[in-house]
């Protein structure tokens, strides 16, 4: 890839002995950071019994996301084990001439077009979380807002995306998604520690697996038989009514379930981190009522809107710079590569953080401070700013995201005034999504 190729069998910059795992999953946020910092933009090190390389240049990052995209799968990475056992092969873990059939099967119901029109379903589910939060806003009771912003995510998705209304049974379902992410934030590939903490875990994680097939299946066959009598009011889960005249009950169920998980935790985050943010710099905060207050004035906010809501989607793209839901991406090579001089042989596990790369001290400016401004004339160079991910494996969900986060900041922030609960712990922890470690516990005041 560069003009200078480092001699045959040399490998990238990195420590020599292997990496004890242990303490590098205790925190892995300051092992790649350290990495990239020690050894540079392209490094290797020994994990897990194999040579792990990691590319942080936006350049080599490009080449295997987008470039040579083709030398490049997601079977067989780390995160295909932790995720196949629970969403089967779906959009998110298939690969090769199945992954590009399933991509355009749901591509549709995801152009920015068709997801503007779920802005009601935003709304409205928005405005019921305030009136659950009514009581608590009027004694000061703080509020466990990440745990609330994860059912209002699920509820928005099912009800948006797949057409049904989970109703009550979204507590439920809730829960099962918390014990199944906790399950696998902590998966350890080798033999665990403490057998009697993981057969625990393991245990629990089984039990919510199975609920959350029932409830895919209870999912589809609810839109079976609604298709049977009148059509819905809304005209969502035209996805949903896609994917039943397409596939066989296993991918069918795989499916839902992908898009179930793949597309309500990680907005949920990008929105809790929003609310930190903001309640940490309150002239951004200042800024986005403003602008709130500008343009809708006391009414609620449309599709139509967002294009003038510019600093609400800023402080949201900010946050996920910063406190990026999605913090590494992997990839195996299928053949020989050769990226930044050195060969990468078939097999090998390639990595990019998005934790790394977003704070990177060559390519922003106080890479560590919350500037949402910086997003307000060109977007980022390429395959710096990966929020979503980059090339053809892109996130499906990217526009329903922005959407969504940006009416659903506009909505709360019109309607409330949110503090972090003072002396309140706030730790980043790197799991599947990049969440906070003891949630995040905030005092909604009326406005
Ligand atoms: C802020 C919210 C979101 C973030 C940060 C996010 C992040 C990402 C990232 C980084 C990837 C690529 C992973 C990789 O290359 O290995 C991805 C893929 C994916 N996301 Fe999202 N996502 C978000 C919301 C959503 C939503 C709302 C949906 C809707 C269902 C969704 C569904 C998916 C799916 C199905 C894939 C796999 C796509 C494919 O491989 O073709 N995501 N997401």
């Amino acid at each position: 890839m560069t003009a200078t190729t480092a001699p045959a069998g040399t490998v990238p910059p990195g420590p020599e002995a292997p990496v004890d795992m242990a303490r590098m999953r205790a925190d892995p946020l300051s092992f790649v950071t350290w990495m990239n910092r020690r050894y540079g933009d392209i490094t290797s090190h020994l994990g897990d019994g194999e040579r792990v390389f990691m590319l942080h240049r936006p350049d080599l990052v490009r080449h295997v996301l987008k470039d040579n995209v083709g030398n490049y799968t997601k079977a067989h990475t780390p995160d295909d084990a932790m995720l196949r056992p629970l969403l089967g092969n779906g959009l998110l873990t298939s690969n090769g001439e199945e992954w590009a059939r399933q991509r355009r099967l749901c591509a549709p119901a995801f152009r920015r077009t068709e997801v503007s029109t779920f802005d009601g379903i935003i709304t409205e589910e928005t405005e019921a979380l305030l009136d659950r939060w009514r009581p608590a806003m009027r004694d000061g009771t703080p509020l466990p807002v990440e745990h609330h912003l994860t059912s209002l995510t699920l509820a928005i998705l099912t009800r948006a995306v797949l057409g049904v209304d989970l109703g009550a049974a979204g507590e439920g379902f809730g829960r099962a998604v918390d014990a199944v992410n906790r399950f696998m934030g902590h998966y350890v590939p080798d033999p665990d520690p403490d057998p009697e903490d993981t057969a625990l875990r393991r245990r629990g994680y089984v039990q919510a697996r199975n609920f959350l097939q029932l409830i895919a299946r209870t999912v589809i066959a609810s839109r079976r038989a609604a298709g049977t009598g009148q059509p819905p009011a809304h005209d969502t889960g035209s996805l949903l009514d896609a994917m039943i005249g397409e596939l066989d009950d296993e991918a069918l169920r795989d499916q839902v379930l992908t898009l179930v998980m793949a597309g309500h935790e990680t907005t949920a985050k990008a929105l809790t981190w929003t609310l930190y943010l903001l309640d940490r710099h309150p002239e951004e905060a200042d800024r986005v009522r403003a602008e709130i207050e500008d343009v809708l004035g006391g009414r609620t906010p449309t599709a139509a809107d967002l294009p003038s809501l510019v600093h609400c989607r800023r402080a949201v793209e900010e946050a996920m710079r910063l406190y990026p839901p999605v913090w590494l991406i992997s990839r195996r090579a299928t053949g020989p590569d050769t990226i930044g001089g050195y060969d990468i042989p078939a097999g090998a596990l390639v990595c990019v953080s998005q934790w790394v790369l977003h704070r990177h001290p060559d390519h922003w400016d106080r890479p560590d401070a919350y500037v949402p401004d910086r997003f307000a004339d060109a977007p980022p160079p390429s395959h710096l700013y990966l929020p979503f991910g980059g090339g053809e494996r892109t996130c499906i969900g990217r526009h329903l995201a922005l959407v969504e986060a940006t009416l659903v900041l506009a909505v709360l922030m019109r309607a409330a005034r949110l503090e972090l609960e003072p002396g309140f712990p706030v730790e980043p922890e790197a799991l599947v999504t990049l969440r906070p470690k003891h949630g995040m516990r905030m005092t909604a005041r009326q406005r």
